[in-house]
């Protein structure tokens, strides 16, 4: 660690086959680089996979088409068309999913990766990143695009989470009974 360095010593758990967790998924959709933050942080504590969903149509730059577009996709339950990526979940018991908050919802790509993709039986951990707007609820989001995973406490951080973002992640995965995911260095 470089001296300075604010991060919190820790040492990211490897896994064998017979590891009762196994290593988690992240799948993160981010428009303007928050949530991929902290997916980044999420991966270098958990050792996990990686991936970031895009809609096959980038939204617009300019910000009143923007929520123009998002508003009618969120009203009429719209799922935006994905680019491809390699993020089968079918190996995975335990996924983290991840985007901003826009008008107290899920983006829609993240609900688009959610609805096409069968997570039965697994355990989802949401995250967002939001601006301190209108609320959201992604746990009982989350839950209704998929009845039969178990969707935990969601984590929440304003814009990128800033210099706590670490710690508070390391918080939140103890609240949600995944302590052994991250292992604190002594
Ligand atoms: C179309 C749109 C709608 C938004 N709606 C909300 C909202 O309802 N509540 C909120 O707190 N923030 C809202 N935000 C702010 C974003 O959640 C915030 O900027 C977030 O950090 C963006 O994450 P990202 O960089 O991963 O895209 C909205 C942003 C956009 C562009």
């Amino acid at each position: 660690m470089r001296e300075g360095d604010k991060r919190m010593d820790t040492k990211i758990m490897r896994y064998s086959d017979t590891d009762t967790i196994g290593r988690p998924l992240i799948i993160s959709y981010s428009y303007s680089g928050h949530t991929h933050r902290i997916a980044q942080e999420i991966q270098d504590l958990t050792g996990g996979d990686w991936r970031e969903i895009y809609p096959w149509q980038p939204y617009p730059m300019a910000f009143p088409e923007l929520l123009d577009q998002v508003k009618k996709e969120i009203q009429t339950g719209y799922h935006p068309r994905l680019l491809p990526s390699p993020s089968n979940p079918k190996p995975y018991s335990v996924v983290f999913a991840g985007a901003p908050n826009w008008c107290g919802t899920l983006a829609p790509p993240l609900a688009s990766w959610l609805a096409k993709n069968n997570l039965s039986h697994k355990i989802i951990l949401p995250f967002y990143s939001h601006c301190g707007g209108v609320p959201c609820d992604f746990r009982w989001d989350i839950a209704r695009l998929c009845p039969q995973a178990e969707v935990r406490q969601a984590f929440c951080a304003v814009e990128d989470g800033g210099d706590g973002l670490r710690e508070a992640l390391i918080q939140w995965m103890g609240q949600v009974g995944l302590a052994e995911i991250v292992r604190t260095a002594q």
